[in-house]
């Protein structure tokens, strides 16, 4: 009664949901079939075998039991092929590959059940087609469920040359520099490669919707185009990766991994741009939002700094630094790049630390040094420090004189300054900070002018002051 209920109760309530969950389990019933009539096939050469003999009244459970199973793998073949967008031709040989496997593996049945013979080599002949009708039906399957090229993918060029495919296309070089970046190969298609082709493509064209190939995009799917050149608004495509993730349309679908916000602005822009197929990034006058965000998701981003390997601090240096109120981090899990820590230290700085401070250049890349009682004589060393990123002066007495001593940072991006008294140097050095994005002068001596200025020079900083 449960059983019944559950099936034709719901089948009564949504018809699909059922079926479609019959049909998910397809891609596990099939490994039955195929385990049982190779077995099979294998036990009926054996018999040539004296020692074997005694399997031959066995054999006919195991033909049974192959029928029985590519049975029910055929019809929860069946289900899942009512819920997907599979390709019809496939999906076709796949079918009735699979309804020849039941009627073969049938006979074998029978044959071996009443012991007769089949005409001349009948069953031997029979035995051969069934073990390659399985492999042919398992491949159409695989191809269903992976796409075509998936098993040669990787292959080598010769193999791939015998089964008619391409050879590989040779991978598009990882773009080093911004302005050789193509609009639609490396940013707009790339996103789609990761996150949609695996249900949008010439096999699996969920929606009839083939994102491979700029045409394909353009050609929409069964609710028509999903794209309108120069109109998000009107874009299915936008509107459904931008959608709240539990909403119906949302893409990607069934939790995969949704588009990130970087992602869903270069895409955004490329529609408002009239989806041009083809040139170059930089030459089509992005923005800066827009170009930071292709920096980031082309990895653009990242520090320069970071792709050298450096060496593993001496410990008799980190021994010593622990020792004066430094507390250190490493930052990484592969690479020795240390932040260096003093503002929990009850002490002020001595000139000795730093001078040690120093023996950490190459590996010292944070250092917060707030509220530590540096003096602008201090600053000639820490001035040393050249790869420092992030840098936390705040709440010292620092003045112009100080801050002069710094303009070697060159690898700057976030300096704090908060609480000091610099003011007029700050015009002469923060400019020779390219990298900085971040500068903090609450409560300096900084007036609103020379902030003004500051951000006229750099548009992309921020600074931070009340
Ligand atoms: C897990 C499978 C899956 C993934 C991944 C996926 N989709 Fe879909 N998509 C579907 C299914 C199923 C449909 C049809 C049902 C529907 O319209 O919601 C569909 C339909 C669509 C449609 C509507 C086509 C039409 O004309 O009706 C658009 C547009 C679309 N998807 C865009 C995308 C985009 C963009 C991505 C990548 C960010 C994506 N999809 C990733 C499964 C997927």
């Amino acid at each position: 009664m449960e059983l019944y209920n559950l099936i034709i109760g719901s089948v009564a309530e949504d018809p699909s949901d059922i079926l479609i969950f019959f049909g998910r389990i397809h891609p596990l019933v099939v490994h039955f079939p195929i385990g049982f009539l190779l077995l099979a096939a294998l036990v009926e050469l054996s018999l040539k075998k004296q020692h074997f003999q005694i399997l031959k009244n066995y054999t006919h459970y195991l033909w049974g039991l192959g029928a029985l199973s590519s049975l029910v793998a055929i019809l929860f073949g069946y289900f899942l092929s009512l819920s997907g967008d599979y390709n019809e031709n496939t999906v076709f040989l796949h079918k009735w590959s699979g309804i020849a496997l039941f009627v073969f593996s049938a006979i074998c049945y029978y044959a071996s059940k009443k012991q007769v013979r089949l005409p001349f080599y009948g069953k031997k002949v029979l035995i051969a087609v069934i073990v390659l009708t399985v492999f042919y039906t398992g491949h159409l399957g695989g191809n269903l469920t992976h796409g075509a090229t998936y098993l040669l993918e990787y292959a080598p060029n010769a193999i791939r040359s015998l089964a008619g495919m391409p050879k590989k296309a040779i991978p598009r070089k990882k773009v080093t520099v911004l302005d050789s970046a193509d609009v639609y190969l490396d940013l707009v298609s790339p996103i789609m490669v990761n996150k949609c082709v695996s249900c949008h493509n010439n096999d699996k064209k969920k929606g009839a919707l083939d994102l491979t190939t700029f045409e394909k995009l353009m050609q929409g799917g069964e609710n028509g185009d999903v794209i309108v050149p120069g109109d998000v608004e009107a874009s299915d495509f936008y509107r459904r990766i931008t959608l709240s993730e539990s909403h119906d349309d949302f893409m990607p679908a069934e939790g995969k991994r949704p588009l990130t916000e970087n992602e869903i602005a270069l895409i955004g822009w490329w529609i408002e741009n009239n989806v041009p197929s083809k040139g170059y990034f930089t030459q089509m006058t992005p923005d800066d939002d827009i170009v930071g965000r292709a920096k980031a998701y082309l990895g653009l981003d990242v520090n320069l700094l970071f792709k050298e390997k450096v060496n593993p601090p001496k410990k008799k240096v980190i021994d010593s630094l622990s020792n004066q109120g430094f507390v250190l981090t490493k930052l990484m899990k592969d690479n020795y790049y240390l932040e260096a820590n003093f503002s929990l230290s009850e002490k002020p700085i001595s000139e000795a630390s730093l001078e040690t401070l120093i023996q950490l250049k190459e590996q010292l890349i944070w250092l917060n040094m707030s509220h530590s009682g540096i003096k602008d004589e201090h600053l000639e060393k820490i001035g040393q420090l050249h790869k420092l990123i992030k840098l936390n002066l705040s709440r010292n007495h620092i003045t112009d004189q100080g801050l002069v001593q710094l303009s070697n940072l060159q690898n700057l991006e976030s300096l704090n300054l908060y609480a000091t008294k610099v003011s007029d140097s700050l015009l002469v050095v923060i400019p020779k900070f390219t990298k900085l994005n971040r500068l903090y002068l609450s409560s300096s001596n900084a007036n609103s002018k020379i902030i003004e200025q500051l951000q006229k020079g750099n548009e992309s900083l921020t600074i931070v002051f009340d």
